[in-house]
């Protein structure tokens, strides 16, 4: 399935400061000037968020979160929940980031929780799912990616607005990207476990996102390739002219 209007998501991962709203400014007035057809959204730390969902008010660019807590509250210093991240001017929220489950071991369980917790504090999900290269290597890439959403995607997300990720570990931060067969065969084994695990309404509609190495250069190629629903993109979206190149590739 061809979607045509995109999701260009930028995933500041632990990169950002006060200094770099002049980036989000940049984005948002480009935006204003030539509107893009596709959304568009940055993830920045969640010490940005607030800042950047306030610079960013009434335009074109989305602001979301990386990660939250599975808990709606408590006793979990250091922790941030999806509520918190709503009320700081977050819409949308990343989980389940590979580096997440190998830095931090978060399962698939673990994080069908925290889309739990997302949904419930009104966030939209983008759940990121990938297989190492080892995993490629030994032909198990799309048995792990299908196991990982059917893990990974709780009941609750039935009627509700959510996307997944696919992002090869190794090609995060790598400069390396799979062939567009290779996405495109992993992207469609994404939507079966989906529509297997969510039915044929809920499953089928969900945009499924390309996350890896995505560069100006590339993403027209990539966003183009079948199942693609839009990008996740780490270190090319921490620039404006970058991730506008992305934008307007898509
Ligand atoms: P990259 O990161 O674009 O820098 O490869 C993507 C991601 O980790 O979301």
């Amino acid at each position: 399935m061809k979607q045509s209007v995109k999701m260009i998501v930028g995933n500041w991962k632990m990169n950002g400061r006060g200094e770099d709203l002049s980036e989000v400014l940049a984005l948002a007035s480009a935006l204003a000037v030539q509107p893009s057809e596709h959304r568009v959204a940055i993830c920045p730390p969640a010490t940005l968020i607030e800042r950047l969902a306030r610079a960013a008010v009434g335009g074109a660019v989305e602001i979301g979160g990386q990660d939250c807590h599975e808990a709606p509250g408590g006793a979990f210093t250091g922790s941030i929940s999806a509520s918190m991240l709503a009320d700081a001017g977050a819409r949308l929220v990343i989980l389940g980031h590979s580096e997440r489950r190998a830095a931090f071991g978060e399962s698939d369980g673990l994080v069908a929780a925290k889309v739990e917790a997302a949904l419930a504090a009104g966030l939209e999900p983008i759940i990121c799912v990938g297989e190492t290269l080892e995993q490629r290597e030994a032909g198990d890439a799309v048995a792990v990616v299908s196991a990982q959403v059917k893990g990974s995607a709780p009941d609750a997300l039935k009627g509700q607005a959510f996307a997944v990720a696919y992002e090869p570990v190794w090609a995060i931060g790598t400069g390396l990207t799979p062939t567009t067969g290779q996405i495109e065969e992993v992207h469609r084994a994404v939507r079966a476990a989906l529509i297997e695990r969510l039915g044929v309404n809920d499953g089928g509609a969900a945009p499924i996102l390309y996350g890896g190495s995505v560069k100006p250069g590339n993403a027209a190629e990539i966003l183009s390739a079948d199942e693609v629903g839009g990008a996740l993109v780490g270190g090319a979206s921490l620039k404006a002219e970058d991730f506008l190149g992305i934008i307007r590739a898509g």
